[in-house]
C-alpha cells in the first residue's frame, strides 16, 4: 500500500467548530469480506455561527460509487483525500439529506481499523480515525449523530448480527452466492461521535444475565465469544455486573441502556475499546479459566471491563470536543477504574497493593515517556497521528492529575463535582478545562477552586516535576522545620511554572511511634491538629513549613500515598529509610522506603562497576520483612520486587543497559542466597489449597510463593543443585491453576535452568490451541535474562515458529516488545545485532499494521540516554528506519521526533 512520506502537523490552537452538523445516519452494510457495500444516508445541516462553505468529508481506503444530495446527484471533487461538495455551501440552511455510496475490502484491512475481518468474522474499530475507512463522513468528536444500522450478511458464516443500541428487527433475506442471508437492524437512541460506532458480524456464542439494578430498571448483559469459549467468560460476567452496581453507587451513575454486550475478538491493536453498547475486546481481556489465566489476567480483565463500562458516562455521555481533549475521558476513566479495583480489591492492604501497582507502572512507563522524544502535556498540543498519543502520558499521568484533584476537593467533594459536570455538560463534545472547572465549581472553598489556573498547569506542561525536602529538627524550640522546592524536568524542553502539588506527610519518631503533625500558625484546639498526618499543598518553588510540638528528632514520611507524580529526593539516609521500611504506617511510602534502600546499593553498584557484597542491614531488614507476622503477602511481594531496569535506567544518564541488568541479576543472586532458608518458608507457608479463586488474599500468597520459587531457582542453578528446579518442573506440570503452573515455568527459563527446556516443549504441548497462553509462552523466552547471547538467538528462532505471526498484535507484541522493551539487558549489544532487529521489525511491521509498529518503534525512545557504543549505534538504527521513504505516519512522527533530540 502506498502511503504519503509525511503527516501534517494538527494544533490544538487550530480548533475552530465543524461548518456542518450531522444530526442522523442510516447505515446499511452488505457484508462481504473482499468487498462490502455501504449505503450511508445522513440528515446534514449547516452549522448557522460559521461563515457558508464546502462540505469536507473524510474517507481512507474507499471505494465510492455515488453521492448524492436530496437524492440528486451533485457534483464532487476529492482534495487532501477528503470529498469535497461545493454545492453545499449554496443549500438553505435547513436540513438536507446526503447519501454516498461506498465500498471497502475488510479482509485487506491489516490495519485492524474501521471495518476488518478476523478469524470468526467482521469486526470495526473506529477511535480515533476508523470509521472514515468505513464511509466518508464528518469524523471528528464533535460532530455527534442518532445511529440506525442495517447489517445484511451470510446466515451460516455470519449468524450474529450486532450494532450499538437496540434491536428493531431481524430475519430472513433470499439467498445470495453463498447461501441464505439474513439481517440485523439496530438503533441507538443517544448522539454520538463517529468514533463510538461499531458493528460485528460473526459466528459467536453468548453468555448472558438479566439484571436488575438498584434503580429498578432490567437489562440485558452478554459477553460475546468465538465457539468454544464460553467456559471462559464467567469472570468477564461478573466484572462487568461488579462494575455495574459500582458506578451507580460510588458515582450514582446508572446504566443508560436496555442491553449492554462485550464481544471478545483476537486481532485487536489495543485493550479494548467503549464503543457504545457494544464494547469490542482483545481477548487478553474477557477470557479467563483457573487453568489458562493467571492471577494478574483475572486483574487485567476485572480493570479493563471496569473501565469500557465506565466510559459509557465519562466519554461517552459526555464526550471530547478534539482529540487533544483525550485525557479529558482517558485521565477520568483511568482514575475511575483504579478506584474500582480498590474498592473490589477490600481490604486497606490490598488497596495499597493496588495503588503501589499503579505508581510501579507510571514510572516504569511514563515517567521515561515523560523525559524522552515524546514527551507531551497531558493535553498536547499538537500532534501528527493522533494514534500516537494515546500513551502513558495521556491515561496514566492524566488519572494522577484527576486524584491530585480528588485529593484537593476529598471524595464527597469530587462526588459532588462529577454531579455538576454531568448537569452541565451531558450530551455534549466537551475539554478538559471544562472538567476542572466543574470539580473546581462544586466545591468553591477548596485549595482546588483557590489554585485552578495554577492547578491547570498540570495539562499544558510536560515533564516529571522533581522535589527536593529538607528537615531540620530544633530541639529546644521544640519544632521541625520542612523546606521543599519543586523544579521542572531538567529534559523538559520549555520553562516548567510551578505546579499546585498535594503533598501528603507524616511524622515518625525514631522509636516508630507516629507523631502528631501540627503547624507553627494552628490552634491547638484546630480539627487538624492531633493529626498524625495532614495534606500540604505546594504552590511555590520553594515552601516551608514549620510544625511545632515535636518530642522528638522526626523521620518525615513525605509523598504519602504517592499524592502527586513527582519525583522526590528527600535526603534520608539508610538508618532513616529503615525505620520508615519497619514502622511507617503508610504502605505506600512503607513500601517505598525499601525500594530506596535498594535502589541505592543498585545504582552505587552500577555507578562503580565493582561487584558490591549486599550488606547485612540490608537483608537482615528483607528478612524480616519477608517473616513479618501481620503484614499481608502481597505487600510483601511488592517490597520484595526490586525496582525494574527502566527504572534504573532513568536515574543513570548516560545508562548502559546490559551492565544495569548485571548489576541487578547479581543484587537477586545475593538476595537468593542469604535469604535461601527463608525462600523456603515463603514457598511452602504461602500455597493456596482448595479450588482456585482470583480474589486478593489468595493471588497475593501465589505472587509471594511464586517469587520464592523464582528465588530457590535462582540460588540452586549455579551450585547445581536441581532440588528445587526439579520441583519447580513438577510443579509446572501437575499445577491446577496457570498462576502456579506459569510461576514454575518462569522460574526454571529465568534461572537457565536445564530443565527448562524440556518444561518449555510440554507446556506448549499443553496449551498449542490456547492462543493467549502461547503469547506468554512466547513472551517468556522473549524476555529471559540474557546470558551470552542465547536469549537473543531464541527470539530470533522464534520469528520462525510455525505459531508466530506478525498479523495478530498480541502474538507479534508478545515476541517482538517482549524482546526490545521488557528485555533491555539482551536487546542493548554491543555488535548493535538488536537495533538491526529493531530497524527490520519496525519496517516490517509498518507495512501490515502501522499503528502496531509506531509502538513498537518506541522502544528506542531512549536512545539518546545510553552511553556509548550504544547510543551512536541505536541512532543508526533510527536513522535507518527514517530513509525508508514510504514509512507511515505514525512511525514517520516516532522516528523523526527520536532524531530532534
Ligand atoms: N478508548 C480505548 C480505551 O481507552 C482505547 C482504544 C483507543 C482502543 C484506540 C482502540 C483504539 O479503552
Ligand atoms: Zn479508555
Amino acid at each position: 500500500m502506498m502511503r504519503e512520506g509525511s503527516s501534517p502537523m494538527i494544533h490544538r490552537a487550530d480548533y475552530t467548530a465543524p461548518a456542518y452538523w450531522i444530526r442522523s445516519v442510516d447505515l446499511a452494510f452488505d457484508l462481504d469480506p473482499a468487498k462490502t457495500m455501504v449505503i450511508n444516508r445522513m440528515r446534514v445541516e449547516r452549522n448557522i455561527d460559521v461563515a457558508p462553505q464546502p462540505l469536507r468529508l473524510h474517507g481512507e481506503d474507499l471505494n465510492l460509487t455515488r453521492v448524492l444530495v436530496n437524492d440528486a446527484s451533485v457534483s464532487f471533487r476529492h482534495e487532501h483525500g477528503m470529498l469535497v461538495i461545493d454545492s453545499a455551501q449554496d443549500l438553505p440552511a435547513g436540513e438536507f439529506t446526503l447519501e454516498i455510496r461506498n465500498t471497502c475490502a475488510p479482509e485487506k484491512n491489516t490495519q485492524l481499523s474501521g471495518l476488518y475481518t478476523s478469524a470468526s468474522g467482521f469486526f470495526t474499530q473506529c477511535e480515533a480515525e476508523g470509521f472514515r475507512r468505513i464511509t466518508y463522513f464528518l469524523d471528528r468528536p464533535d460532530v455527534m449523530a442518532v445511529y440506525t444500522v442495517t447489517l445484511r450478511a451470510t446466515k451460516a458464516a455470519y449468524p450474529v448480527l450486532l450494532s450499538n443500541g437496540n434491536l428493531l428487527e431481524q430475519g430472513d433475506l433470499d439467498n445470495g452466492p453463498n447461501g441464505p442471508r439474513h439481517f440485523a437492524k439496530w438503533h441507538d437512541p443517544f448522539p454520538k461521535p463517529s468514533y463510538l460506532f461499531a458493528l460485528v458480524a460473526a459466528d459467536l456464542v453468548v453468555r448472558q444475565q438479566q439484571i436488575r439494578t438498584r434503580s429498578g430498571n432490567d437489562h440485558l448483559l452478554q459477553v460475546y465469544v468465538k465457539r468454544g469459549d464460553l467456559d471462559k467468560t464467567e469472570h468477564a460476567m461478573n466484572s462487568l455486573i461488579a462494575s455495574v452496581i459500582w458506578d451507580e453507587a460510588r458515582f450514582k451513575l446508572p446504566l443508560d441502556l436496555e442491553r449492554f454486550m462485550i464481544v471478545a475478538v483476537e486481532d485487536f491493536n489495543m485493550g479494548a475499546m467503549e464503543n457504545k453498547g457494544l464494547n469490542i475486546f482483545n481477548t487478553k481481556f474477557v477470557l479467563a479459566s483457573p487453568a489458562t489465566a493467571t492471577d494478574e489476567n483475572y486483574a487485567g480483565i476485572e480493570s479493563v471491563v471496569g473501565h469500557e463500562y465506565f466510559h459509557n458516562w465519562t466519554g461517552n455521555r459526555i464526550t471530547c470536543r478534539d482529540w487533544f481533549q483525550l485525557s479529558l475521558k482517558e485521565g477520568l476513566t483511568v482514575f475511575r477504574d483504579q478506584e474500582f479495583s480498590m474498592d473490589m480489591a477490600g481490604s486497606a492492604s490490598a488497596r495499597a497493593v493496588k495503588r503501589i501497582e499503579d505508581v510501579r507502572k507510571l514510572r516504569e512507563v511514563q515517567f521515561p515517556e515523560d523525559a524522552g522524544p515524546m514527551a507531551h502535556p497531558v493535553r498536547p498540543d499538537s500532534y501528527a497521528e493522533i494514534n500516537n498519543f494515546y500513551t502513558p502520558t495521556v491515561y496514566e499521568k492524566g488519572a494522577e492529575v484527576v486524584r491530585m484533584m480528588h485529593t484537593l476537593v476529598g471524595r464527597e467533594g469530587f462526588a459532588n463535582g462529577m454531579a455538576l459536570y454531568f448537569e452541565r455538560f451531558d450530551g455534549q463534545a466537551v475539554t478538559c478545562d471544562d472538567f476542572a472547572q466543574a470539580i473546581a465549581d462544586a466545591n468553591p472553598h477548596s485549595e482546588l477552586a483557590r489554585t485552578l489556573p495554577q492547578f491547570e498547569r498540570w495539562y499544558s506542561q510536560a515533564g516529571t516535576p522533581r522535589l527536593t525536602a529538607r528537615g531540620r529538627y530544633d530541639a529546644p524550640s521544640r519544632t521541625y522545620t520542612l523546606g521543599v522546592e519543586q523544579a521542572g524536568a531538567p529534559a523538559s524542553h520549555t520553562t516548567q511554572e510551578p505546579f499546585v502539588i498535594p503533598f501528603a506527610i507524616g511524622l515518625i519518631g525514631r522509636d516508630g511511634r507516629a507523631l502528631p503533625v501540627q503547624l507553627e500558625d494552628e490552634p491547638a484546639d484546630a480539627p487538624e491538629a492531633g493529626k498524625t498526618d495532614r495534606l500540604l499543598v505546594l504552590t511555590e518553588a520553594r515552601s516551608f513549613f514549620t510544625f511545632v510540638n515535636v518530642d522528638v528528632e522526626p523521620v518525615p514520611s513525605l509523598l504519602r500515598g504517592f499524592s502527586a507524580p513527582v519525583m522526590l529526593a528527600d535526603g534520608l539516609d539508610d538508618a532513616d529509610l529503615l525505620i520508615l521500611l519497619q514502622h511507617d504506617t503508610d504502605p505506600f511510602t512503607r513500601w517505598e522506603a525499601g525500594q530506596r534502600l535498594a535502589l541505592n546499593r543498585l545504582l552505587a553498584a552500577a555507578r562503580s562497576n565493582v561487584p558490591a557484597e549486599l550488606d547485612t542491614p540490608f537483608t537482615e531488614a528483607m528478612r524480616s520483612l519477608l517473616r513479618h507476622p501481620a503484614l499481608d503477602a502481597a505487600f510483601k511481594d511488592q517490597v520484595l520486587t526490586l525496582p525494574s531496569e527502566s527504572y534504573l535506567a532513568e536515574q543513570l544518564v548516560p545508562a548502559d543497559p546490559p551492565r544495569i541488568h548485571a548489576v541487578r541479576q547479581r543484587m537477586l543472586a545475593q538476595m537468593a542466597s542469604a535469604l535461601r532458608v527463608d525462600w523456603e518458608w515463603a514457598f511452602d507457608a504461602h500455597q493456596v489449597s482448595g479450588p482456585y479463586s482470583p480474589d486478593s488474599l489468595s493471588a497475593g500468597k501465589r505472587s509471594l510463593a511464586n517469587r520464592a520459587l523464582a528465588m530457590l531457582c535462582l540460588d540452586s542453578v549455579p551450585r547445581g543443585d536441581t532440588v528445587w528446579p526439579g520441583r519447580a518442573y513438577q510443579r509446572m506440570n501437575d499445577a491446577t491453576n496457570m498462576t502456579d503452573r506459569l510461576g514454575a515455568l518462569s522460574a526454571l527459563v529465568y534461572s537457565h535452568a536445564p530443565h527448562a527446556e524440556p518444561a518449555l516443549h510440554r507446556f506448549h504441548e499443553l496449551f498449542r490451541n490456547e492462543a493467549l497462553v502461547i503469547d506468554s509462552w512466547f513472551k517468556l523466552q522473549a524476555t529471559a535474562p540474557e546470558v551470552d547471547g542465547k536469549v537473543f538467538e531464541r527470539a530470533k528462532q522464534l520469528l520462525k515458529h510455525p505459531d508466530f505471526s506478525l498479523r495478530n498484535p498480541n502474538r507479534a507484541r508478545s515476541l517482538l516488545s517482549g524482546f526490545c522493551t521488557n528485555n533491555p539487558g539482551a536487546f542493548h549489544r554491543l555488535d548493535a545485532a538488536g537495533y538491526v532487529f529493531w530497524a527490520e521489525h519496525v519496517i516490517e511491521l509498518d507495512a501490515i499494521n502501522p499503528q502496531l509498529a509506531a509502538r513498537f518503534a518506541r522502544s528506542l525512545d531512549r536512545w539518546n540516554q545510553l552511553a556509548e557504543p550504544y547510543r551512536s549505534a541505536a541512532r543508526e538504527a533510527i536513522v535507518r528506519v527514517a530513509a525508508k521513504p514510504d514509512l507511515s505516519g505514525g512511525v514517520r512522527e516516532i522516528v523523526t521526533n527520536a532524531l530532534a533530540l
